[in-house]
């Protein structure tokens, strides 16, 4: 089992977008064992993949004494099955202090379920609190998208800064790698100027999948929607784009 965190400080990068589409890629494509676990208070992925139901629990409960197991679900696809979240979970981060929650928990509880899936994806908000530094010492691989626009650019050196504190301070004896994803890739953007310098410095690891702009993504949240994007609109640009990922996903880190 591998675990593939989705994160970036900065909000609205696509990490929710990468998150699910790969979930549900590696899941309907790949014939792969998936569990997506939704670290976001926002609980955007569980509007994509899941029957709401405002009984079920979310990972606040683990912290509670929950056994993990019990907070999985299934999700609307085969191969799916998600750990949903919804806006108690924001508890945890709100308590984590007092409480002396511990970020190691969460690997250690992926652990225990490690014989079920291939896959495990984490989708993080886009605050670097008590979830998402769990998320980081939990992964194997953090995926960052990232817009090819100054400010997200600039954040990307603030966000490596996290993952070196986590690779130093974490349990999980592992390596723990990461690569960024330039999404909404817009070829007439002028900011594209600075990812090409960033791709010749070596500045970071980039994947070669590059995901386009697309007005597709917005129409698949829709709420008569809520698809992945292979479901929605399997011959679209961006469906592909996603597609590329897995593929390249699965070539560096595959079960
Ligand atoms: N490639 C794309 N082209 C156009 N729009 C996109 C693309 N990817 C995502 N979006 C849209 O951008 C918005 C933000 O995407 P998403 O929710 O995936 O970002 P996020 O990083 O998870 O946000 P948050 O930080 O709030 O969790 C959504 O409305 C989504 O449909
Ligand atoms: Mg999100």
């Amino acid at each position: 089992m591998k675990v593939i965190a989705v994160s970036n400080y900065k909000g609205g990068c696509a990490k929710t977008t990468t998150a699910v589409n790969l979930a549900y890629n590696l899941a309907a494509e790949e014939g792969k064992r998936v569990l997506l676990i939704d670290a976001d208070p926002q609980g955007n992925a569980s509007y994509i993949l899941w029957k709401y139901n405002p009984n079920a629990d979310t990972l606040l409960r683990v912290y509670g004494g929950k056994s993990f197991k019990s907070l999985i679900r299934r999700s609307k696809y085969k191969n799916l099955d998600m750990v949903p979240s919804m806006a108690e979970l924001e508890r945890v981060n709100r308590e984590s202090d007092a409480r002396g929650l511990d970020h190691n928990e969460l690997r250690r509880q992926i652990d225990n379920i490690a014989d079920r899936y291939d896959y495990v994806i984490i989708d993080c908000q886009p605050t670097m609190q008590f979830l998402t530094i769990s998320a980081l010492y939990a992964a194997d691989l953090v995926i960052v998208p990232f817009k090819a626009a100054g400010f997200c650019i600039n954040g990307l050196e603030l966000m490596r800064d996290y993952l070196e504190d986590a690779a130093q301070k974490r349990e999980y004896a592992s390596a723990l790698n990461y690569a960024c994803l330039l999404t909404m890739f817009d070829s007439r953007t002028k900011s594209l100027n600075r990812v090409v310098e960033l791709i010749e410095q070596d500045a970071y690891i980039i994947f070669d999948t590059m995901i386009s702009l697309s007005a597709i993504c917005e129409s698949a949240e829709d709420k008569k929607v809520r698809k992945p994007l292979l479901k929605h609109r399997k011959n679209s640009k961006i469906a592909a784009d996603y597609l590329e990922l897995t593929k390249e996903i699965l070539s560096v880190i595959e079960v």
